[in-house]
């Protein structure tokens, strides 16, 4: 039998991602997006046998009528305000969205009584939500979240935990850390670096200016990640699992290492909110820090273990962070592409 699945927020990296992952392994593949004026679905338009709905996450009753119409085997919560600089400027709005929306899927799985337990819920927790605790961080890890984008996730959490509990609803928690991609969007840190590095060397762009270099990320490719977040909708019960590599960079590494791609050694200089990165061959200015990026509240140091989601599903990411580095570097790429031979 044909399973189907309900992706929300379908049109971002994760979603569009594990839409196509789900499509070739044969599922039925329904997508929520929300409505906007702008065109969104640039990351999904090759998948054409995804079916698409418009769902809001703010929008209980909608929520609640596509479940019961759509019947999916599987929901997968992947929408969600996902910036967490952006959530500090609007808190209300990302716990409305991060933390009431998934009670609403909740509720509506209670709501539909023996129909709401046969339906598995997976709740895409985020490593944001372990703040400072110190690394490494597990499953075992306190949680001491530091942004509104990572108190409206532990709530989320929380209410995943407590529905499976509660009323023995398949309810499971995948608790990601930084996962990124060539289609992770321009604002994260990763790609606006790639991406600017590409256009610097197009001559399209002087210099790129970032904020704080010296947080460490585990971070890894969103492809493995999406394989890593079905497993865990396949275990016999629902469970909670950490998905990292092991393996924690800093911002500044990513820089540097995105930066040999185009033959570019960088020669740091100054401090702080004065420091630089130089060519290390023509002294040219390639970095500059600017206030603007600092957030209120930083998480300084992001390192996963997933021993857990290894030993019980048989999970590891294929992907080392210079192959994660290479391949968004390979797709932003413009020199490249303009002289490629044009196909007969
Ligand atoms: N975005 C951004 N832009 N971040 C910068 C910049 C900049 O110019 N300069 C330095 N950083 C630092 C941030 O301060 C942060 O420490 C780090 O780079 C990573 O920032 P993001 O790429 O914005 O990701 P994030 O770690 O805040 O959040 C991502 O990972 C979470 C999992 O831990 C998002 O994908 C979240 O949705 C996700 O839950």
């Amino acid at each position: 039998m044909t399973k189907r699945a309900l992706i929300t927020g379908v049109t971002g990296q994760d979603g569009a991602y594990l839409a196509e992952n789900l499509l070739e392994k044969g599922y039925e593949v329904h997508g929520l997006r929300p409505y906007s004026a702008v065109p969104d679905e640039g990351r999904i338009e090759k998948l054409e046998e995804l079916k698409l709905h418009y769902g809001d996450m703010i929008d209980g009753g909608n929520i609640l009528r596509l479940i019961d119409a759509i019947q999916p085997d599987e929901i997968y919560n992947m929408a969600a305000m996902s910036h967490v600089h952006v959530s500090f400027d609007v808190p209300e709005a990302t716990a409305n969205i991060n933390a009431l929306g998934v009670l609403r899927v909740l509720e509506a799985l209670r709501m539909m009584g023996s129909k709401g337990k046969d339906i598995k819920f997976y709740q895409a927790s985020s490593s944001e939500m372990y703040g400072r605790s110190p690394a490494p961080q597990n499953e075992k890890t306190k949680f001491e979240p530091c942004s509104p984008y990572g108190t409206a996730k532990l709530f989320a959490y929380w209410t995943t935990r407590n529905y499976r509990e509660a009323y023995g609803l398949y309810a499971a928690n995948g608790i990601l850390f930084n996962h990124e991609s060539p289609l992770r969007g321009e604002e994260f840190v990763t790609r606006k670096i790639t991406k600017a590095i590409c256009e610097i060397e197009a001559g399209l762009k002087q210099k790129i200016s970032l904020g704080n270099l010296d947080s460490k990320r585990d971070w890894g490719h969103a492809s493995d990640y999406m394989e890593g977040v079905w497993q865990i909708l396949q275990a016999p019960e629902a469970d909670d699992y950490v998905l990292a590599t092991g393996e924690a960079h800093s911002v500044r590494e990513f820089v540097e290492v995105a930066f040999s791609h185009i033959g570019i050694n960088l020669a740091w200089e100054g401090e702080n909110i004065n420091e630089v990165g130089r060519n290390k061959i023509t002294g040219e200015t390639l970095v500059e820090i600017d206030q603007a990026f600092f957030r209120p509240n930083e998480v300084h140091h992001l390192l996963g273990d997933a021993s857990k989601a290894h030993n019980k599903l048989g999970w590891k990411p294929k992907y080392s962070f210079e192959g994660l580095v290479e391949d968004m570097m390979r797709a932003d790429r413009i020199i490249d592409k303009q002289s490629k031979p044009r196909a007969a």
